[in-house]
Parts: C-alpha cells; structure tokens; sequence
C-alpha cells in the first residue's frame, strides 16, 4: 500500500429532473453520505459530488405537461431535490446540474476523443416516428401487442406477459403512447460508441476485485452474451446537448448523464487549489467510487468505464450498487400509501430516524431492502431512544446537579476502555460498507453500559449520605461511554451528535478523539435528544402519502430500458411502476374496486383510433357513462349493443385522445378470441353491485 495520503472523489447516481425524491432514492444518498462522513471523521480527504440529470425525453414531455421551458423545470426540480438533501442532512460538496456548460464541454471532448481513436460509428437504422407528435419514439413510448404471444397494450421492448423482448418495429399494431398515432417507419442515421471493442479491457476490469461478486458476476454474464454498439444519439426534438459536428442529433441522456458527475466535481475545482487532472487523468491515483442502485449497473460497468478508456481517462476504483427499497415487503404504492417523497417523511418525522434505520440494515451486498414500518418504529425506539439516548438521560442530570464537571476519576475505566477499544473494528466496518454489522457493534456496546448504569443505580446511590463523589464517578464513567458511543454513531446521527457536543460542551468529535477521555470537564446543563416514534405518526404519514387517483408514475425509465436492452440486462424487477402486475392486494384493496353491471346502450367506432370502441353504458338510475374500451379487434359495434358487462364503476376519470373514460369494462373468459361478456338474459339489471 502506498503511503501517500488517501485521495478520494465519491458519487451517487444523479436523480432525474422529472419527479420528486422519495424514500428509495434516499436510501442511496443516505448510504452514501454515512461512507463520506466516516471518511471526513478520519479526516480523510474525500469529496462528494451529484447533480440533477436533467436531459431526455421524458423530462422534455414533463416540461410540457407543466406548461413549462425545459429550463424551467429543471430548475423547478433541482431546487426541491436540494431542499429535501439538506433536510435529510445529505452533505454533498457539490451539487449540479447535467445542463451546465462544464458538462457540454466534457461530453463534447469525452466524444471527440473516441471519435478520434474511431470508436464512434455511424449506422441507418429505422426508427418508429410519431408523425402526430413529429418526433422518434423511444420504445418505452411506443405499444402495441406482444409479437410473440398476442397480448395487447405492451411496451415497445419487452411483453410484461410472457417476458419476450424485441424491438419496438416489431410489434403488432403499434401507436403511440404520446398522441395515440400509428408510429411509422423512418430510416435514420444514428452514431453508435463501439462498445465490443472493449470486451478485453472489460473482461479484466471486471475480475479486477473492485467489485462486488454479485456485480462481477452479472457483468461476466453480459460479457458472455456478447456486446453490442450503443447508440449514443438522438433526433430533434430532445432536450440535451446537441453532438458537436452532427446539427439536428443530440447526445442520449446516459453518454452525458455519467460525464456529469466529472462536470460536477470540475465546477467544484473552480477557484479551489484542486487539480481536476489529479482525479481524472488516466495515471490518477486518486480514488473514485460510484454509489449507484442495482437498476442501472450496465450504466456503470460497462459503458461508462468503455468511454473513459476510449477517452484516454482513468476508470472507477469501484462501483458499489445497493439493491431496491420496498416498503412493508412491497413495491412502493402509491394506493397503499407507501410510494413515500422524502418531502412528506419530513412532515411526520425526524430524518435521523431513517438515517439510522438505513444504516442499521443497510450490508455491503445489492440485496433488496426492506422498510417495515412497525420494525422502523420498534428499531429506532428501542435503539435510539431506550438505549443509546437513554445512558445520557439517566445520568447527565446528576453531573449537572453535582456541579456541573465530570469527575476526573472513572469508576469503571474497563468498561470505558472495551468503549474505546472497539473504534477500530466500528471504523473496518464503515469503510467496508457493513453498515448494519456496525450498528450492532455499537448496540452492543451500549447495552453493557445501560447493565452498568442500571446496577451502579446512581439515583439510589445518590439518596445515601456522602456518596456523591461515586455517584459523579459512576455517573461521568457512563457520559464518557455516551461521548464514545456518539462519536461511532456520528456518520449516521449527525444532528444527535451536534446535539450531545452541545451538551458535553466540545468541539466537533472526531475518530481520533475515541482515544481520549473527557474528566474534570464542565458540561452543560442536560436537555432531551431525541423523541420515541408514536405510531399514530407513521398512519399520518401514510394516509398523506395515499393517493387514491394514482396513475402510473412514468418515471424515465424509457432511458434505462433503451439503454439496457442491447446487453438482455432487463429484469422485470429492475422496473419502477408501482403498479406491477403480481403485486399481492388484500381483500380490503379488492373491496375497493366497485364492480357494477352494465348495459351497452351504444356501441361506435372511434375516428382514428385502431383498438377502441367508444361505449355509452346505462348504469342504472337514468345514468349513462362514456367508456372507452380496447375491444375493436374482438366485437363488431352491431353485435354488442344490448349486451350487458361488468363495469369498474369507480375508476378514477381518464382523459384519453379521443376524449375522457369514465370507466372500465371487464370481461371473462379464456382470453384470445374467446373473451365472453354477460348475455342479455341472466338476470342481471344495470347498476346491480356484481361481485
Ligand atoms: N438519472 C439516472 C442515474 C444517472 S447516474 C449517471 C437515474 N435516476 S433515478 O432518479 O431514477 O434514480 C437515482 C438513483 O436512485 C439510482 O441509483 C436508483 O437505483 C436509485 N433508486 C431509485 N428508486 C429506488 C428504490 N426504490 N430503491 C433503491 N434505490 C432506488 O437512475
Ligand atoms: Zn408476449
């Protein structure tokens, strides 16, 4: 090992500019800034950068549904995004945006460099164009059925049904998820980065042991099935930079979203004595990690670290990827009321609470995690409050009472001095990301000290004549314990920290001062550090959370699912909808869902539309309901009228293209063609409840 002094630049995957920050994202920026904090504690020189990433299409359409400038909306988000980091206590050195000038110009250079070195080619290709809309669809934008198995209304790249991936020309009936269109077929010419040329570096890179196993492995497995060019270019309209010497392309969000993390750190360089070469030039001895989540690992592993080869730049000392944030054994839900923003956590709650509850499950691997929220309560209450907050609260208040100066004796320096000796497995651990193993480590060690305090009794022994002088001993052995116990906690429990120096009276801690003792020392008067979770504040929090109207969140993943599929990295589970198709409901979620018999009074066509028919529904008490339905393929207008159909009575309004849906109608059967409404004739009435 090198003796020089550790240099080290660190990251977190920059959030998209078209939602807000929620409880899976900060599991991320939490698990990032404990690692830093450690580091700053050891006075380690580390720098943590991030940005908004701002570019792509569905940022430019989510400007537009706002009634917005792209630039707007940017701005709009960065500045949530930054509130709610400073409120989770996030402590970025710098934040951005991927729309600066720094960025343009290091992804301009970044391509330059491999056009240069001929790792950029050009390819026609055809691509399915909104003519409606007048742009390219991405797939994540196009529909249609399933090419393999029929289903209809799947996504451009894969079928949710049967798993198949394809390409988005080849689906049957395509249209556009935009404007409802039939997308047609346009040759294009797109560049593409040369990424098979990499499989060496990339082979050896990734047995490097940077890594974690789970990462290799899923690398190895990619390698193996063979790489393919990436195309790093987009049409106008899209909202990015556009690809110097190429008028009307525009880089694809994934080439400079990365870049961005560089463009982050150079502004940060500005007016500060810090060479940006020093981090980034290919003989860099500076350390680089990337904190990222298991969704976007090809990003990372494979074309970032290609580019920065081609670009004759150094690569990632290490990427370390954590896995995906459910809420109570679930995909975040926004009709259950769990698809918590970090906005309205902090309305309910205090930040360190999640901080600590993170960190205390949080290992080094890319296993899934899982917040169950009577665990939350239960670990944070009985943790937090009842042992570690505890030791100070039973025993400050005799020290202030006695003085106000800790003694300069110990009486028990052994238990002192197990506190104390613990320091360096705690710091072996943080540095290894084993945060949840660490956090047992200092439970344990503040139980021996709550056994401690609770035989020693100070507040009986205080009732005796002339034991003060061991009441103040017993009582400044166990502060000291509290001083130490705060000081490991310190990466996690920043404001609880700043609170108990307020209290003992001390400069900031630091690693170092596990190795000294605070005796004969005056501290302040006592005050409550923390407050136990009551449980009427989590239903708070999750009735605010509910949102009842909810469509799908669209989020940007037409980006990572484009930029995925030439590796087959896609996996179902890598999606973030919150509406995937297995979920379990309970019975009280399907009690929900009002069904209600209906009669077709009219049935039509629907000028432009291939799928739909335009349904008006007699739903009893003189009531009609406009609906329209996806069953063009399967009925004639003519042979439905009359028939009766279950409707989902409660479904929230729809607007659509072609005006708005009030309404689903359901229907049975074996699928295909053989799908059966109810007959006129069973009895059924319109408006009857049909469960
Ligand atoms: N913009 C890209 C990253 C570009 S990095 C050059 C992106 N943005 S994101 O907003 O979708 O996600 C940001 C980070 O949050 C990603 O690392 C992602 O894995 C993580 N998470 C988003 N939802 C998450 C959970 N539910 N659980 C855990 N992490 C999750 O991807
Ligand atoms: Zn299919």
């Amino acid at each position: 090992m090198s003796t020089r002094p550790r240099k080290i630049l660190v990251t977190s995957a920059l959030p998209y500019a078209n939602g807000p920050i929620h409880l899976g994202h900060l599991l991320e920026y939490i698990q990032t800034d404990i690692w830093v904090a450690f580091q700053k504690l050891r006075n380690v020189d580390c720098i943590y950068v991030c940005a908004d990433d701002a570019h792509g299409t569905a940022i430019m359409l989510k400007a537009e549904e706002n009634g917005l400038t792209p630039e707007q909306q940017i701005a709009n988000v960065k500045a949530e995004h930054e509130q709610d980091f400073a409120a989770f206590n996030v402590r970025f050195d710098h934040y951005y945006s991927t729309h600066s000038d720094e960025n343009r110009e290091l992804s301009s250079l970044i391509f330059e460099r491999n056009k240069a070195a001929g790792y950029i080619i050009e390819k026609e290709i055809t691509q399915l164009y909104d003519p409606d809309k007048g742009m390219f669809l991405a797939d994540r934008f196009v529909r249609g059925n399933c090419p393999k198995c029929k289903s209809e209304d799947q996504y451009g790249d894969n079928c949710e049904v049967c798993g198949a991936t394809y390409s988005s020309a080849d689906l049957i009936k395509p249209y556009s998820a935009l404007s409802g269109a039939t997308p047609i077929e346009k040759p294009v010419t797109q560049l593409f980065f040369d990424l098979p040329r990499f499989e060496e570096m990339l082979r050896s890179w990734t047995r490097s042991g940077a890594l974690q196993n789970e990462v290799a492995n899923k690398l190895a497995e990619w390698l193996e099935g063979g790489l393919q060019p990436w195309d790093i270019s987009r049409e106008a309209p899209y909202f990015g930079f556009e690809i110097p010497g190429y008028p009307g392309k525009y880089f694809y969000v994934w080439l400079d979203a990365p870049i961005g993390y560089m463009a982050s750190f150079k502004k940060y360089c500005e007016g500060k004595d810090i060479s940006f070469d020093d981090y980034w030039a290919r003989d860099s001895e500076a350390e680089l990690y990337h904190f990222i989540g298991k969704d976007i690992i090809n990003f990372h592993g494979l074309f970032w670290p290609a580019m920065l080869e081609g670009a004759g730049l150094r690569k990632p000392t290490a990427i370390y990827a954590h896995g995906f944030v459910t809420v109570n054994g679930a995909k975040m839900s926004k009709s259950r009321g769990t698809f918590i923003k970090a906005s309205s956590y902090l309305e309910h709650l205090d930040p360190e609470y999640l901080r600590y509850y993170f960190a205390a499950k949080l290992t080094s691997k890319v296993d899934d995690f899982d917040l169950n929220l009577d665990d939350f309560v239960q670990r944070v209450n009985s943790d937090l409050v009842g042992k570690v907050v505890q030791i100070a609260s039973r025993t400050a208040n005799f020290i202030n009472k006695l003085g106000g100066r800790t003694s300069s004796e110990l009486d028990n320096s052994l238990l002192v001095s197990e506190v104390q000796n613990a320091a360096s497995n705690i710091a072996d651990l943080y540095e290894a990301r084993e945060f949840g193993r660490a956090m047992r480590e200092i439970m344990a060690l503040a139980d021996h000290v709550n056994q401690y305090v609770q035989a020693r009794a100070p507040w009986s022994l205080n009732k005796q004549e002339g034991k003060q002088q061991e009441v103040l001993e017993v009582c400044t052995t166990a502060i000291n314990a509290f001083r130490l116990l705060v000081l490991y906690l310190k990466p996690v429990l920043p404001v609880l920290a700043e609170k108990a120096e307020a209290f003992l009276n001390i400069e900031p801690l630091t690693w170092a001062d596990a190795s000294t003792l605070l005796l004969d020392h005056e501290v302040c008067a006592f005050t409550p550090l923390m407050q136990r979770i009551e449980s009427d504040q989590i239903a708070a929090l999750i009735e605010s959370s509910k949102d009842t109207t909810a469509a799908a969140v669209m989020q940007n993943d037409e980006n990572k699912k484009s930029g995925d599929k030439k590796n087959n990295s896609k996996k179902k589970d890598d999606k973030k909808d919150d509406n995937s198709v297995d979920e379990p409901i309970s019975i009280d979620d399907f009690l929900k869902v009002k069904l209600r018999a209906a009669r077709i009074q009219k049935a039509e066509h629907v000028e432009g539309a291939d799928k739909l028919l335009q349904l008006t529904l007699d739903v009893g008490n003189g009531e009609t309901r406009n609906v329209f339905a996806g069953i063009k393929s399967k009925y004639k207008p003519e042979d439905i009228e009359g028939k009766m159909v279950v409707l989902v009575a409660n479904l929230a309004p729809r607007k659509m293209k072609f005006g708005v849906s009030e309404g689903m109608v359901l229907a049975a059967g074996p699928g295909g063609d053989d799908i059966f409404l109810l007959s006129p004739d069973d009895g059924a009435e319109p408006g009857m409840e049909v469960r």
